[in-house]
């Protein structure tokens, strides 16, 4: 991925640095980088749920590591997201037990429903499908993460109700 491909502003606001400062004191001093993932879901969390370069290099001033730490760890996890994605990403997983049980056909559904390829984000910016690995709710197959959240045993209508709920604000993303 190109370092200037994409742009995001930074913010830092007080309150995510009192976060992230808490998440750190757990640690000691030098084995700061400990912190990295909580300190990297938080400040994606507050970033529209992306981490540019520069984003990951303030990362790694604030942990005192190198910027190369970070984006390694970054690229290997795909919670972790590299460039702008949707306000709503549903990951749908895609591994056996919901592969056996039509995750594949419920997402065709969803990407003809949001009117955007597999991975493309809708014209009007909200949505986007994305396929991941095993999300460990196997018994509750088919089912898709839509930011902190599992949504189980999906149905086309299960996943028409979802969209209309995201549409009408009734969805929340995050558990704090
Ligand atoms: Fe889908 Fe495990 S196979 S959650």
């Amino acid at each position: 991925m190109e370092r200037t491909q994409y742009k995001q502003e930074i913010n830092m606001t007080e309150e995510l640095m009192a976060r992230i400062n808490e998440l750190i004191s757990h640690y000691p001093e030098d084995k700061r980088k400990s912190a990295l993932l909580p300190v990297l879901h938080e400040v994606q969390d507050a970033h529209d749920n992306w981490l540019s370069f520069e984003l990951q290099d303030k990362v790694a001033e604030i942990l005192n590591i190198k910027p190369v730490e970070v984006y390694e760890v970054v690229s290997f996890y795909t919670m972790f997201n590299q460039k702008p994605v949707a306000k709503y990403m549903f990951e749908f997983c895609r591994t056996s037990c919901c592969a056996t049980r039509g995750v594949e056909d419920l997402m065709e559904y969803a990407c003809e429903k949001i009117g955007a390829e597999l991975g493309e984000i809708s014209s009007d910016g909200l949505f986007q499908v994305v396929g991941v690995e095993c999300l460990g709710a196997c018994g509750y197959a088919p089912m898709l993460q839509l930011g902190d959240f599992y949504h189980e045993k999906l149905t086309k209508e299960s996943f028409d109700q979802l969209i209309e709920d995201c549409k009408a604000g009734k969805i929340t993303l995050h558990d704090k």
